[in-house]
């Protein structure tokens, strides 16, 4: 069964809405950990949109399972990432004008950058994710850069208009689980668009190790509180 990994991103959202103190994301962790997650995961964009500096820096001191700090390239924030030090980094492509994380990584354009990157990471001892594409070339060059742990993207399945389109975009995911298993990556994660709907195909799929969720969960949690909004999905993923 794979882990679940919760997004707090969202939580930040709403309060920068009204630029206050609530709701907390730090609050909203540690009902996630209370609820039984196995990681948090919070994005510090450049442009600070959602999570500041100092949610990171509480979010550090209070998460008791693991931190997944996503994160682009930036040299002030991997700066951030190694003096916070958290469990993981997850690398994203980053672009001011996106709603949220459109696409994975180019790894083989950007593999000097990322290669520099995850060294210096993995030196803070930090584990280093890559957030890629569900295709071979970008799961070779991941490999090539040392990472070890990738997260494959789900928009494509999560945005299929059709029955027959989503079933394609699950093979895809399977056999790039296949492929990157095959090539030595030791953890295959995914994420991007999952949700109550759509959750459970990409949670059977062999050799998944943690799902990264966000958005649906956060959404959710509007009617039934955050601790049940976890619940239901851990629900789904068993
Ligand atoms: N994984 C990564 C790398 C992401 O950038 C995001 C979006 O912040 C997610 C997972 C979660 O996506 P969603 O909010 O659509 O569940």
């Amino acid at each position: 069964m794979p882990k679940l990994g919760v997004n707090i991103d969202h939580v930040a959202t709403l309060r920068e809405a009204r630029k206050t103190y609530e709701p907390d994301p730090v609050e909203a962790a540690r009902i996630c950990e209370k609820a039984g997650c196995d990681s948090i995961v919070c994005h510090l964009r450049e442009d600070r949109r959602h999570i500041k500096d100092a949610d990171v820096a509480a979010l550090r001191r209070m998460v008791k399972t693991r931190l997944n700090l996503e994160m682009s390239v930036s040299k002030d924030i991997v700066e951030i990432a190694c003096k916070v030090g958290p469990e993981q980094a997850t690398l994203v492509p980053e672009r001011r004008q996106e709603v949220t994380t459109e696409g994975g990584l180019d790894v083989k354009k950007n593999l000097r950058t990322i290669a520099s990157v995850v060294s210096r990471l993995k030196a803070s001892n930090i584990d280093v994710s890559l957030f890629i594409n569900p295709v071979k070339a970008q799961i070779d060059e991941s490999v090539r850069a040392g990472a070890g742990i990738i997260e494959l993207h789900t928009g494509e399945y999560a945005n299929a208009k059709s029955e027959s389109a989503r079933r394609k975009e699950l093979v895809v995911l399977k056999r790039a689980v296949e492929y990157a298993l095959s090539r030595g990556v030791f953890e295959v994660n995914a994420g991007h668009g999952l949700n109550y709907e759509n959750v459970k195909s990409v949670a059977m799929i062999n050799g998944i190790n943690e799902l990264n969720i966000g958005h649906s969960i956060i959404a959710r949690s509007i009617f039934c509180g955050l601790g049940t909004a976890i619940e239901e999905m851990l629900e789904l993923i068993r």
